[in-house]
């Protein structure tokens, strides 16, 4: 594969942008391809090479690179309409009211820009309704650039991950391993009465993909329940993808009081949500006291695409192809472990995906989680399969990432770029792709 074009424009780009980029994860070493365009479930870059995507935008193209014909002219007549008003439009009252037909905790919606966004506000949102001031996260949790997140540390002794963040943040930020309900009961124990939310994402979908062991979010909710605390679910990564439109809290059948949105429901534009029950959303001004604003919060073009896309998921069978799609290619890497790296781990569900290089496996297959890791006590992998941030970051990260990653993207396969972050199926993807991409796992491992 010839490279030159992106080259030369990561050369331009480390004068004038820091690392050469606009978000740190897209600085592939030694240098990232550039886009020129997508194609269905395919990208292909500046010098003509030709890619099957799974990385999806991280995350918000459910439908692939070719918007339908009905995304397409909604976004194209808002855009040409003028693309912004800052008054209220019809669509984002229609959005809202679609979110909340199908998501089942969630009756009202506050749009926003971006996940970060979403996270950030719903926090000062949790604190303003409770009162409190702390809040619990899991350990590698990702909810994107905000202070009170970017925290490193176990329990209440923890410290900002980046410079720049006062530690008067972390102070009031106390973190738990994933799926650990004994520390989730011992953190309660000790600071419940201060504790205003736990923000977890149902499955961690920035940190390896890891599915809940049972009992772990029902837990979170009772403890919450027990404590006045409010459940936050940080669905960015996992609404209107896993349990499809009723999302993650729906096929957990877990509820929580505020959900976080962005990514999918944004139609492939930028974009964030806070839901929930209304009487908590209501505490947003200006209908309550918790300040929220912003210039292109609702954006006309934005909520038409993420409209247009749900209503094309609803009618079509989209989840369905994604999900199968994604079902085979799992079940087909847990084929090539068994033969060539057993001690490696199959993650995800519904279209999510990863290959996690865990140093230890079972000796044997038989009755093992069929097309990724679903946290089964009797799988006889349960006791190696990671349940947590801190086992995915023991894993074999350098290898993935140095040899791995690239001879998966010499054979034409895009993935993320590292072991963390989760990889998507789209409704564009075809079962020859999800073959070619076997064999090239196949080369690969
Ligand atoms: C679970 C989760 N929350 C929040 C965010 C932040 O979203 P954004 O990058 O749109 O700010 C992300 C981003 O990947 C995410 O995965």
């Amino acid at each position: 594969m010839n490279h030159e074009q992106s080259r030369d424009l990561y050369d331009r780009a480390l004068s004038v942008m820091p690392g050469g980029v606009n978000s740190s994860v897209r600085a592939i070493r030694p240098y990232p391809f550039f886009v020129a365009s997508g194609d269905g479930g395919h990208v292909v870059d500046a010098d003509g090479n030709r890619y099957i995507d799974y990385v999806m935008g991280y995350g918000p193209l459910l439908l692939g690179h070719d918007q339908p014909e009905s995304v397409q002219s909604a976004v194209q007549r808002r855009a040409a309409e003028g693309p912004m008003y800052g008054v209220p439009t019809e669509v984002e009252v229609e959005l809202a009211e679609f979110v909340a037909r199908h998501v089942p905790s969630v009756e009202m919606t506050r749009f926003v820009n971006s996940g970060t966004e979403a996270t950030v506000s719903a926090v000062r949102l949790a604190r303003g309704y409770t009162g409190r001031e702390k809040i619990v996260v899991m350990q590698s949790g990702y909810h994107g650039a905000q202070e009170s997140t970017l925290v490193e540390g176990e329990g209440d002794h923890t410290a900002p991950s980046s410079p720049g963040i006062p530690d008067s943040f972390a102070e009031h930020t106390l973190t738990i391993p994933f799926n650990d309900a004994d520390a989730a009961r011992d953190i309660f124990a000790e600071h419940g009465d201060d504790i205003a939310a736990v923000l977890t994402e149902p499955i961690l979908g920035n940190y390896g993909i890891v599915h809940p062991v049972e009992g772990f979010h029902e837990t979170l909710e009772a403890l919450c329940d027990d404590h006045g605390s409010l459940l936050i679910f940080d669905e960015v990564i996992t609404g209107f993808r896993v349990g499809g439109l009723q999302c993650a809290q729906g096929k957990f059948d877990i509820d929580p009081d505020i959900t976080t949105f962005g990514k999918i429901v944004g139609g492939g534009f930028p974009v964030g949500a806070i839901g929930g029950k209304s009487e908590i959303i209501e505490q947003f001004t200006p209908a309550g006291d918790v300040f929220q604003s912003g210039t292109f919060s609702g954006h006309p073009v934005t909520m038409a695409a993420g409209l247009e896309t749900l209503r094309y998921a609803a009618e079509n069978d989209v989840y369905s192809h994604v999900n199968g799609l994604a079902d085979q290619l799992r079940s087909g890497l847990q084929d090539i472990l068994e033969d060539q790296a057993p001690q490696y781990t199959v993650v995800g569900t519904d279209s999510m995906f990863k290959v996690i290089f865990t140093r230890n496996g079972p000796d044997s297959f038989d009755g093992h989680c069929e097309a990724g890791c679903k946290q089964r006590e009797e799988c006889p992998r349960y006791d190696h399969c990671p349940k947590n941030g801190g086992d995915v970051k023991r894993a074999e990260t350098e290898r993935w990432e140095r040899l791995f990653w690239p001879a998966m993207k010499e054979a034409g396969v895009f993935l993320t770029a590292n072991q963390f972050e989760s990889q998507f199926v789209c409704d564009a993807h075809t079962t020859e792709d999800i073959e070619e991409t076997l064999e090239a796992y196949k080369r690969a491992i």
